[in-house]
């Protein structure tokens, strides 16, 4: 909790600037694109896999600075289920970050409470990706603190087939019926099941699409988009994300 205070006034703390936020108004769930790896890479003249290297550490960083915030969720997108069609040496490099990741950074994440969630279709990921993943969930499993959820090999798409297909098969075999489907139904079967929307969604990088990204979850998500690509995103620049979004007024379609 002191550190938590000491981010939000900047006081006495070696940690980034005061970021002057409301602590009553911290986004429960924030989502991110981490997007711009391989241009902050070309851009130095290094190879695309340093930039996802570097991307790892920002992860850290970004990670940290939402459990000081009291952020509750923080799901970053880590490999899309397009991003197969990458070159094969890239797509092992990005299969083998989660488990660097973990080997480096679970000990601090347990020390910090934090719970690892995955969101993403288990089947076509390598043993030794899911086998880290899976362990670090299993080791966190009873932690409290902020969920950091890894979409890998997420797909909005593919999510929502299965969920509609997962809920026809029990509509077929007479569990449930067609008119008591609804929202809640739909949001039972998506892979983000039991975890709220986003509040605010952050995207890198200068795109502005969603990229096949929690198309249902980010329905009344604040959007916030920055040029900076994801290796040089600090502190400072998801704090201004979290200050923006503090000055909207979210309506959810009313007055
Ligand atoms: C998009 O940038 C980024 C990715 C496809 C991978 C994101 C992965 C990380 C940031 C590291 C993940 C770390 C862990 C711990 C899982 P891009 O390569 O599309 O960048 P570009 O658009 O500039 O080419």
């Amino acid at each position: 909790m002191l550190q938590r205070l000491k981010a939000l006034f900047g006081k006495a703390s070696a940690k980034p600037t005061s970021p002057a936020l409301d602590p009553e108004a911290i986004p429960k769930h924030i989502a991110i694109i981490m997007d711009g790896n391989g241009r902050w890479a070309k851009n130095r003249g290094l190879p695309r896999m340093a930039g996802h290297h570097s991307g790892m550490k920002t992860v850290k960083r970004i990670t940290m600075a939402a459990d000081r915030l009291g952020v509750k969720y923080l799901t970053l997108y880590a490999f899309s289920t397009e991003n197969w069609k990458r070159p094969k040496a890239e797509v092992e490099f990005l299969m083998k970050l989660p488990q660097e990741f973990l080997s480096i950074e679970l000990k601090e994440l347990i020390e910090n409470n934090v719970q690892v969630r995955m969101m993403g279709h288990k089947g076509d990921l390598p043993d030794h990706t899911l086998k880290a993943v899976e362990e670090a969930i299993a080791q966190t499993a009873n932690n409290d603190g902020l969920v950091l959820n890894f979409a890998l090999n997420y797909g909005s798409r593919k999510e929502m087939i299965e969920a509609v297909r997962d809920i026809g098969q029990a509509v077929s075999e007479g569990k449930l019926s067609p008119a008591d489907i609804d929202e809640s139904t739909m949001e039972a079967h998506l892979l983000s099941a039991g975890i709220p929307d986003p509040d605010l969604l952050i995207r890198t990088s200068g795109e502005l699409r969603l990229s096949n990204f929690m198309l249902w979850q980010l329905a009344y998500s604040e959007m916030w988009f920055t040029d900076v690509y994801w290796p040089e995103f600090t502190e400072e620049h998801f704090y201004e994300a979290v200050r923006e979004y503090q000055r909207r007024g979210r309506r959810y379609g009313g007055l």
